[in-house]
Parts: structure tokens; C-alpha cells; sequence
């Protein structure tokens, strides 16, 4: 049998000068051995000569080179007589690589695939180390990386485009690269591993631990991204697990911070508006109310027409609160004008409540929504909403001082009480709100309307004018 010798391992033009010449030759694929190392002649020790030469030069589609190129960097030493395999193959089958299935495309392919993968690793993790030596101006740096494949001469285009203003070398078990000035050189002789210290890799310790965001931090994702193999050449390595470990307590403080604090583009908007008219001191409703005409504690603000504050009389008894303004209510701007506030208001003159006389106002005081071609589809505000809204809400209650709060649904009994909560476990009875204040839980309307049977919808309806005449009774009694 005859032996193929390459001096490269990962040459590509190498490895095709020598299968063009076993194809010319009609050499079959299980005749030919392939290897790697020293030689004197490409040839080794078989009777390839005395095949006699096809004379067609071999021809392959241009996907098959695009494949080859990245097979041969492999370190599987099958790959060889794989690449070869196909080549015949695709003489007398041009479709061949579109079998996907086939035994031997589905091989190369999974060769290619853990190439790539090797070399989009090699361009993330590689840590460049400044060492001393500069020329013409040039600063040097040195960085070491194990890679799985023969991949060095393939990502090294990648690094002299990046790094084109130093001068550098990427130093592996597999070979390696340096660019000197213009000049890309390519070695495939394993290189030892350099003792690499660097000045800078505790500001690069700082600024990692600093970017680290532990909102975002998805372990699994993270191990799968950066695997533990790769650790040993990443500086920031050491930091992982005690990130990881104090991810939670960080995300909480970050939480507690951007509730105290609103958004930076607030402050600005703040700043701009100050400028414009200094606002009056918060004394009064009407002042509340102008002053929430231009809030940008959240996001929300950036979709709805308009804020939709609280109506009613300055010293009600009685506050109502409902969720957030719905559709109708962000045209209008005035709270329950829509189906819920219809059904509210009849609901209210059955329990005894005149809607004139009581506060009516919401948790969140814009509406949220998801746009569905012309429809504005009502999407629940989240924790951050209510929780950026519930100092507007606050601000209602010690201008009003009612003696009553109802809180209409889940996210009126959250910002009421600064807390989730279920509606069923407080519904219908009185709880302290603040001393001399109370609170009642009931059922949002919408919730109402939302219960496809006529006669639960009938009994619920009932037990919330239940609960609206406990109010009444509660309040004005
Ligand atoms: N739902 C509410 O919670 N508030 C409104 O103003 C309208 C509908």
C-alpha cells in the first residue's frame, strides 16, 4: 500500500497537490495510507507509480474546497483518507455533498463544524501579554493558547487584521503566528508555553469584574460559551466563581439602587425641564398632577399618549385603585372611561358609591400595551413599573387622606402594600394601610368581564358589589 507523507498537517494545498496526483494515478482511496511527519519524498514504500495515470485532471466543486480547507486542520488523523474518500467520490457524483446523510459528508462536516468552533474560540480567548521591546514605535505582546486543532495559520488573518498598530505572536502546542510590522509569519512547530506576566492584567481584572453583569448571568449558557478547558489561559477565570456566587446579592442591591434612583435619561430630562420652568412645590393635587404630566420614571412613558393621573375630590373618603389605564383611558386621559370603568360605575350605584365623591385613580399611571397591527393589546405592568409608579401613588394618598384605600386587583394590592399578594387571601376585609387609614381588597373589573359564563360572571359580579358596599358602609358610616 502506498504511503502519503505530509510535512504539514494542516496544508491544504500540501494534501490537494498530493490527492491530485493519486487521482491522475487512479489511486482507490483504501489503497493509500496517509501520514504525517519527515520525509524525503511525498511517496513512500507503495506501488503508486505503477498505477497508470487517468490523465483527466481531477475536478471538485468550489464547496468542496471550502469544506477541505477547514477538514485538514483537524486533529482526527482519519481525515486524510476522509477528504480523499470524497474527492473520488465526486468524480462520478458532483451532488455528492448535498447528501447530507452520507456516511462520509456527514463525517467531514462534523469535522468542520468542531473546527470552526475551535478557531471562534481561539479569536475570543486569546489574552495578549505586553512584553518589553518595541520597535520603530511598535509595542510587543505574547499570548498562549491550546487549541484542539491545527488552526493557528487559519486564525491568524483574524488577528493581524485586529491587532494591525502592535506587534505580536500567538504561541500554541499546535504552531505559531507572529506579525512583525506588515509581516504575517506562520510556523507549525509546537511552541513552549512563555511565563507571561503583565502589569495591566489587574485593570483588566477590574474592568471584567466591573462589565460583569449579574442581571444577565446565565450559568449554563456561560459554561457552554466558555468552557473550563480554556480557563487555565483566561486571567479573568479566577474571578468566575466568585462572581457567580455573589451574583444574586449584586443583582438585589442592583434592584434596591434603581428603585431609590431613577433612570439617568430622567435626571436629564429633568435637568432640561428645570431650566425651562422651575416646578412648583408638590403641595396640592393640581400641582401632582402637572408635575406627573412629564414623568419619565419608566419606560412606559415612551409609548402612551398621555399620563393618565387620578380624578376626584382633593379630600375624598374613599380612594379607589385600579391597575393601569387601559386603551380608551390613554386617549381620553381620565381613569375608567372604557368597558371596565363602565362596568365599575354601575357596579359602584348598586353598592351606594357615588363615583363623584370617591378619588378614582390607578397603580400604574401609563398605559402599557404591545401594538397588534391597529390593536393596542393591554400587556400587565411589571414589578419595575409599579414600583417606579408607586411614588406618584403615595404622593395621592397624603394629599387626599382617605379613609379608605380599595384596591382594585393584583397590581393596585402590590403597590398599595409594596408587595405581591394574593387578592383571595385579604379580599373583602379591612387591614390597616397606615394608622387612621384602611385598606380593602377586591377583584379588578376587567376580571369581570373577562369570565366567559354568564352565570359565574353573574356571581362574581355580585361579590364584588359586595365587597364595594363594605366599602361604603366602612367608609361612610
Ligand atoms: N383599568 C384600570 O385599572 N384602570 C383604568 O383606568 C381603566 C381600566
Amino acid at each position: 500500500m502506498p504511503a502519503v507523507i505530509l510535512k504539514n498537517p494542516s496544508d491544504f494545498g500540501e494534501w490537494r497537490g498530493a490527492a491530485r496526483d493519486l487521482l491522475l494515478r487512479g489511486a482507490a482511496p483504501d489503497e493509500v495510507e496517509w501520514r504525517t511527519g519527515e520525509i524525503s519524498d511525498l511517496f513512500d514504500g507503495g506501488p503508486v507509480a505503477a498505477i497508470p495515470r487517468a490523465g483527466t485532471p481531477p475536478r471538485v466543486p468550489e464547496a468542496f474546497l471550502e469544506l477541505a480547507e477547514a477538514v485538514i486542520c483537524h486533529s482526527d488523523p482519519a481525515r486524510f483518507a476522509l477528504l480523499y474518500r470524497l474527492i473520488v467520490r465526486l468524480q462520478s457524483d458532483r451532488h455528492l455533498l448535498s447528501v447530507a446523510f452520507d456516511e462520509d459528508v456527514a463525517a467531514a462536516r462534523l469535522l468542520e463544524k468542531s473546527v470552526r468552533r475551535d478557531c471562534h474560540k481561539m479569536t475570543a480567548f486569546v489574552r495578549f501579554r505586553e512584553t518589553p521591546g518595541t520597535q520603530e514605535g511598535r509595542r510587543r505582546f505574547v499570548a498562549w493558547f491550546e487549541p484542539d486543532h491545527h488552526i493557528v495559520a487559519r486564525t491568524a488573518p483574524f488577528f493581524a487584521r485586529r491587532f494591525s498598530d502592535m506587534d505580536w505572536m500567538i504561541l500554541t502546542p499546535k504552531g505559531s503566528a507572529s506579525l512583525n510590522g506588515d509581516t504575517l509569519s506562520v510556523a507549525e512547530a509546537p511552541a513552549q508555553k512563555p511565563v507571561l506576566a503583565d502589569p495591566t492584567d489587574a485593570l483588566w481584572l477590574t474592568y471584567y469584574a466591573n462589565i460583569f453583569n449579574p442581571a444577565r448571568l446565565k450559568v449554563k449558557a456561560m459554561r457552554a460559551e466558555m468552557p473550563k478547558k480554556y480557563w487555565a489561559n483566561l486571567p479573568e477565570a479566577a474571578l468566575i466563581p466568585s462572581l457567580i456566587a455573589n451574583a444574586s446579592a449584586r443583582v438585589a442591591a442592583m434592584a434596591e439602587q434603581a428603585r431609590q434612583n431613577p433612570p439617568a435619561f430622567h435626571d436629564r430630562l429633568r435637568a432640561r425641564r428645570s431650566t425651562e420652568e422651575a416646578p412648583a412645590p408638590i403641595g396640592d393635587l393640581a400641582t401632582l398632577r402637572e408635575e406627573a404630566r412629564t414623568c419619565t420614571r419608566c419606560p412606559l412613558h415612551c409609548h402612551a399618549t398621555q399620563t393618565v393621573f387620578g380624578e376626584g375630590p382633593e379630600a375624598a373618603p374613599l380612594m379607589i385603585v385600579g391597575e393601569q389605564p387601559g386603551d380608551m383611558e390613554d386617549l381620553a386621559g381620565r381613569p375608567f372611561v372604557g368597558p371596565a370603568g363602565k362596568l365599575l360605575d354601575s357596579v359602584l350605584a348598586k353598592a351606594g358609591i357615588d363615583r363623584s365623591a370617591a378619588y378614582m385613580t390607578n397603580a400604574v399611571k401609563h398605559f402599557k400595551y404591545e401594538a397588534r397591527g391597529k390593536r393596542r393589546i393591554h400587556k400587565s405592568p411589571n414589578a419595575g413599573e409599579i414600583d417606579h409608579c408607586r411614588w406618584w401613588l403615595g404622593m395621592e394618598i397624603d394629599i387626599v387622606k382617605p379613609r379608605l384605600v380599595v384596591a382594585m386587583g393584583a397590581t393596585a394590592l402590590a403597590a398599595l402594600t409594596g408587595r405581591k399578594t394574593k387578592v383571595s387571601d385579604m379580599r373583602g376585609r379591612m387591614h390597616e394601610l397606615a394608622p387612621g387609614r384602611a385598606l380593602l381588597a377586591t377583584v379588578h373589573p376587567a376580571y369581570l368581564l373577562r369570565i366567559p359564563d354568564a352565570r359565574l360572571r353573574k356571581e362574581e359580579t355580585e361579590r364584588f358589589r359586595a365587597d364595594l358596599e363594605t366599602a361604603r358602609n366602612w367608609t361612610y358610616d
